[in-house]
């Protein structure tokens, strides 16, 4: 996810999305003191102008990412003295640094987790990060269409050397009958104390086919990798086939207005899960092997 540029200006399901479950659990926010860690924070917009607002003026936010594209992006368009910066992590690492050990009072992450494949480590990662009594909000895709077709399009010659690794970018949850249960379990095992876990349906309207293709780009992992000749084409069957698996109906006030292509609204429909947890004060995590001790 590179598109950092693309990425600001299509993020706006994501960013639906932060808002809603940041009014949901606006309380809690309010109440976070010390030091806030926003895990897959992307180019920092939403972590500058919707979580900022939400907390207390001294409460230090960083925004972490895995690419430097972003945290990039982020120290120059939204750092704020003191308040707010941004460092590259990756949130599945086998070695998380001993700086950010036990740093953190909150974690939240929005739209991020279901681009990591461990699991288990990430959670234990967050945990990690935490200070005894610290809480993490998080939220990510369990399932979407969406990724259903990445496998379609790999079966097309001219894009399958570029989607070798498509079960990389296939979310953990995708294929799971009971994500919720499942989820519930790794975060017993980490040793969180549960508060709210739960597996919601989503949807999102995209008001024109040409604003749902830029978001695609913004999010998709293959398309940079391909030459120049074929980018366009791979989106637009990406597109095209997303569409397929969606509802998409006339839009009543374009349809004087606009191109035949933009005449339509597009209700995509997916699943996420949400999860509240706390590290308790007491059973500390093996840094070996994960697990409680
Ligand atoms: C869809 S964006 C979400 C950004 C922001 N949280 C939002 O709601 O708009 C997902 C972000 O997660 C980041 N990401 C993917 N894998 C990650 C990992 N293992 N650790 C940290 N960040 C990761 C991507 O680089 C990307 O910036």
């Amino acid at each position: 996810m590179n598109f950092v540029k693309h990425y600001v200006r299509a993020n706006m399901m994501q960013r639906a999305t932060a808002k809603d479950i940041m009014e949901e659990f606006s309380n809690e926010l309010a109440m976070i003191r010390g030091k806030c860690i926003d895990i897959g924070s992307g180019p920092g917009d939403i972590t500058k102008e919707l979580l900022l607002p939400r907390l207390q003026p001294d409460v230090i936010v960083v925004g972490s990412d895995i690419s430097q594209y972003m945290t990039d992006y982020g120290n120059i368009n939204y750092a704020e003295d003191k308040r707010l910066s941004f460092i590259v992590l990756d949130i599945e690492t086998t070695e998380l640094s001993s700086e950010e050990n036990g740093q953190y009072d909150f974690a939240v992450s929005f739209s991020c987790l279901h681009w990591c494949q461990d699991m288990r480590r990430v959670f234990g990662n967050i945990y990690k990060l935490l200070r005894p009594n610290g809480r993490a909000l998080v939220e990510f895709i369990a399932h979407h269409g969406a990724f259903e077709c990445y496998y379609k399009l790999k079966r097309n010659a001219q894009y399958e050397p570029y989607m070798q690794d498509v079960d990389r970018y296939i979310p953990y949850f995708q294929n799971c009958k009971n994500p919720r249960e499942s989820l519930r379990k790794i975060l017993d095992n980490t040793g969180f104390k549960i508060i709210h876990c739960s597996q919601r349906e989503a949807t999102f309207t995209f008001e024109s086919k040409e604003i749902l293709r830029e978001h695609i780009l913004a999010v998709n992992p293959f398309v940079s990798r391909m030459p120049d000749d074929i980018k366009d084409k791979f989106i637009d069957d990406l597109t095209e086939d997303i569409i397929l698996h969606q509802i998409v109906r006339p839009h009543k006030m374009k349809q004087q207005t606009q191109e035949p292509e933009n005449q339509t609204i597009t209700l995509d429909r997916y699943y996420t899960l949400l999860v509240y947890v706390k590290r308790p004060r007491s059973a500390p995590l093996c840094i070996k092997c994960n697990t409680n001790i």
